[in-house]
């Protein structure tokens, strides 16, 4: 038998009319571009994820980015963030002229290292008295703000990060492009610091049927600024009161996404009773590394990541018994051509470059069956007997 990795068409069928009703219904409206379809979903994704203002966009990259410019961070500036997460979260960075500083991953949770953070502030950063802001020595610049990445559905130390900002006055942008219903101690995911952001990709827990993100806030002045730099600055009719850009939700992707919304915690559920039963099927497997459940956290299993020492043969062998999986990420950004230029090394996040080496997504969709489950345990369990 064989297993896809991601089957985005089995949850189609399971909501077709809902969905269909949701096309047509903004055909009938003509709400194509922002407008009631956006503002509702704007609305029920904002009270789904506890905070007052969710501001729909054209992707998670355009929300990163508005996110960054709309907290005013540019030329000058240094932003924190891993270097173990997809490029847009350093793009986005990198775009508003600041630069970017990576901090290693932790390696149980594959979420930024508290202890490397404390690190860099401490040994490579000089506290300002007079204006109480951060100056990276090495460089100048001024560190403004740091990006937590809820990689593969489960949250970062976000008590920590929170206490961290705090004392040295940075601000604090999630990216929960991998984290729709992931919760913290209660609060969810995107709603804890200043910004949270979200993706809609359609293969995300939340997908849309194109392209899609959020910009999410408590704090209405940031919520203002928003939707007016993802309408070219527009503060009135033709009226600029600077340079934004276009980066507005498209009408059909909100009510789709308005129509899923209703279903994500039970998908999210799903998701967690397929990773229970690989829990089950796989731990005690020699040299098989399960995904870890931190304390306080709800993980939402975006991705199911096991890590392996010799990935080639698991590759290889999963792609000879037909069973799909991805490898998210295989080349960790410090080593990536697009930031040879910030002058890391391979060694310097040992962490994020063993998980590079040696990660692999299994499939984990909602609408995966038991059987196919146990296939993909039975199949991972013959390549650990057959490299014995
Ligand atoms: C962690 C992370 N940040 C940002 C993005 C960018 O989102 P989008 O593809 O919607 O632009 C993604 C999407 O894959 C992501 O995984």
């Amino acid at each position: 038998m064989k297993v896809p990795y991601l089957d985005l068409k089995r949850q189609y069928v399971t909501i077709k009319d809902e969905i269909n009703n949701a096309i047509q219904s903004t055909i009938d409206s003509c709400a194509f571009v922002a407008g009631d379809k956006v503002k509702k979903f704007e609305e029920n994704f904002a009270a789904y994820c506890g905070t007052k203002y969710a501001i729909g966009v054209s992707c998670g990259t355009s929300a990163l980015y508005v996110a960054l410019r709309t907290l005013a961070i540019g030329k000058g500036d240094i932003v924190v963030t891993v270097p173990y997460t997809f490029i847009a979260t350093v793009e986005a960075i990198t775009m508003t002229g600041a630069r970017p500083v990576f901090i290693d991953i932790e390696k149980d949770s594959y979420n930024i290292s508290i202890a490397k953070l404390i690190q860099y502030i401490e040994k490579s950063c000089t506290r300002n008295a007079s204006d109480n802001t951060l100056v990276d020595k090495q460089t100048g610049l001024r560190v403004r703000a740091i990006i937590p990445v809820h990689l593969y559905g489960q949250m970062s130390d976000m008590d920590e990060i929170m206490a961290i900002a705090q004392e040295y006055n940075l601000l604090v942008l999630e990216d929960a492009a991998q984290a729709h219903g992931a919760v913290y101690k209660n609060q969810k995911a995107g709603t804890i610091g200043k910004i949270g952001i979200f993706s809609f990709y359609p293969s995300k827990n939340l997908g849309a049927f194109g392209q899609g993100g959020a910009v999410l806030t408590s704090d209405e002045r940031i919520a203002e600024r928003t939707r007016q730099f993802i309408n070219h600055g527009q503060t009135g009719k033709y009226a600029h009161a600077f340079e934004g850009w276009n980066f507005k939700m498209d009408g059909f992707q909100a009510a789709i996404l308005d129509t899923k919304l209703k279903h994500l915690d039970a998908w999210n559920q799903a998701r967690q009773k397929n990773a229970e039963q690989y829990r089950g099927l796989l731990s005690g497997l020699d040299g098989i590394v399960l995904p870890a459940n931190m304390p306080d956290r709800d993980h939402v299993y975006h991705l199911f990541v096991i890590r392996v020492e010799d990935r080639p043969s698991l590759q290889g062998y999963l792609e000879q018994q037909g069973i799909g999986f991805t490898i998210a990420y295989p080349v960790p950004l410090h080593m990536q051509g697009a930031y040879k230029h910030l002058g890391y090394a391979q060694g310097d996040f040992p962490n994020a470059e063993k998980c590079a080496e040696g990660v692999i997504a299994l499939p984990i969709f909602p609408e995966l069956t038991e059987k196919e489950i146990t296939q993909v345990g039975a199949t991972i369990k013959a390549w650990v007997q057959s490299t014995k």
